[in-house]
């Protein structure tokens, strides 16, 4: 990092020392302040706040007692770490640190290789997927053990009781629990870096939900919101939206059917009827074969002649020559398919592109004729 930062070495330690006289109270909540990139965690922070909104303290990840503060805006890299004084921990629904007996640590609870990570010496734990086993802890290392006799496991009384005495729901585990999720807070809104006109949020579970904005709609990911398409910032990350096919009319005039596309001679839209009676914002996109163009009047793909179609007649003639919309003694030079000077056949002569010349011949292609 080669910005310059507040609480860079060595004015860090000073700034401690005073920060320490006044601000006693905020220091009993966050007892370290240090600008730091995240060590190990580094990466996973730095993709979680490039996600959501600049500022936001999140949990550090694989920790329940260290935060971090993402970046004042995307652009910046200087991110914030503190850790909780003893005993707490931070609880990234409030976004402060609480008596870790209030606080549900993600880490701690959802890791199914080792619950006792966290835990003091001799914890008694909940088996989650058995209503009579229960874990040990020691050393943070986690002993299963199963209660005798048909008695189920109560993390309240830390005993084995009759099943009538406590009621045990084994939640189902929740599925697709996302790394993300473990460290924001609940309900936090998330762009999806695969698809600007989708966007992400996590539930109480830390389950990462996907959401569509509306038709016409994308996400715009410094907001927060799915606006207009033409409005959307989409994320960084993100590919860029497709630009947005309307050949198939609008919500009050909706065309269905053969479509010329307005570009090419031989491209046409295929505008399916869609049931909730919008017009088609994905239409199959076709062309017709060498040769030949797209007919609106007919819905039909014709000999290129007899198609009236005044965009470029250069299209499929590579370095060739080719007619002219409305002057049949006009022709008009190619070049890789593209037009790239006109003439008039000189004496009144007619342009054939058959012949490729320029012939006494009436020629009235319907392709030149006006
Ligand atoms: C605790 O576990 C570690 C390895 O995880 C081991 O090295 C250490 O000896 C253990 N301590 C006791 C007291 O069992
Ligand atoms: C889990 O995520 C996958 C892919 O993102 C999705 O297809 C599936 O429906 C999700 N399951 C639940 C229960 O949300
Ligand atoms: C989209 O975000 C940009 C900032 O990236 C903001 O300037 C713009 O106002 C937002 N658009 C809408 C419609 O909110
Ligand atoms: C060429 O033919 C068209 C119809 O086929 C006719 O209308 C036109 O007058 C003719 N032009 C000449 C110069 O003969």
């Amino acid at each position: 990092m080669n910005k310059s930062n507040y609480y860079a070495t060595p004015a860090r330690g000073t700034l401690l020392l005073s920060a320490r006289k006044n601000f006693t109270l905020c220091l009993l909540v966050f007892s370290t302040i240090t600008s730091a990139y995240a060590g190990q965690n580094k990466t996973s922070v730095e993709e979680i706040c490039r996600l959501i909104t600049p500022s936001t303290t999140i949990l550090q990840p694989d920790t329940c007692n260290t935060w971090v503060q993402c970046p004042s805006s995307y652009n910046d890299e200087d991110l914030e770490e503190g850790s909780c004084v003893f005993g707490l921990y931070f609880n990234k629904d409030a976004g402060r640190c609480e008596s870790k007996e209030t606080v549900t640590c993600p880490y701690e609870s959802t890791s199914n290789d080792n619950r006792c990570a966290f835990q003091t010496d001799g914890t008694f734990l909940a088996d989650p997927n058995d209503c009579s086993g229960y874990i040990f802890c020691n050393n943070q290392t986690e002993t299963r053990s199963t209660c005798p006799d048909s008695l189920i496991y109560n993390p309240e009384k830390g005993a084995c009781v009759y099943s009538k005495d406590y009621n045990c729901q084994l939640k189902p585990a929740a599925v697709n629990v996302s790394t993300i999720c473990k460290s924001v807070a609940k309900n936090t809104v998330l762009a999806d870096i695969s698809d600007c006109t989708k966007y992400l949020s996590c539930d109480e579970e830390s389950q990462l939900i996907s959401f569509q904005c509306s038709e016409g709609q994308a996400f715009n990911y410094s907001t927060l919101e799915c606006v207009a398409r033409s409005e959307a910032v989409c994320h960084p990350l993100a590919p860029e939206l497709e630009p947005e096919i309307d050949v198939c009319g609008t919500e009050d005039n909706v065309l269905v059917g053969y479509i010329a596309d307005e570009e090419s001679c031989s491209g046409y839209y295929i505008c399916a009827k869609q049931s909730d009676g919008k017009p088609d914002r994905s239409p199959t996109y076709l062309k017709c074969q060498d040769g030949y163009f797209f007919d609106s009047s007919t819905w039909s793909c014709r000999n290129r002649l007899n198609v009236k179609c005044s965009l470029d007649r250069c299209e499929g003639m590579a370095n060739k020559y080719a007619n002219v919309a409305g002057d049949c003694s006009a022709y008009a030079r190619c070049k890789n398919g593209v037009t790239v000077a006109t003439g008039i056949c000189e004496g009144n002569y007619f342009f054939d592109e058959r012949s490729q010349a320029c012939t006494q011949q009436n020629i009235s292609y319907t392709a030149c004729t006006a």
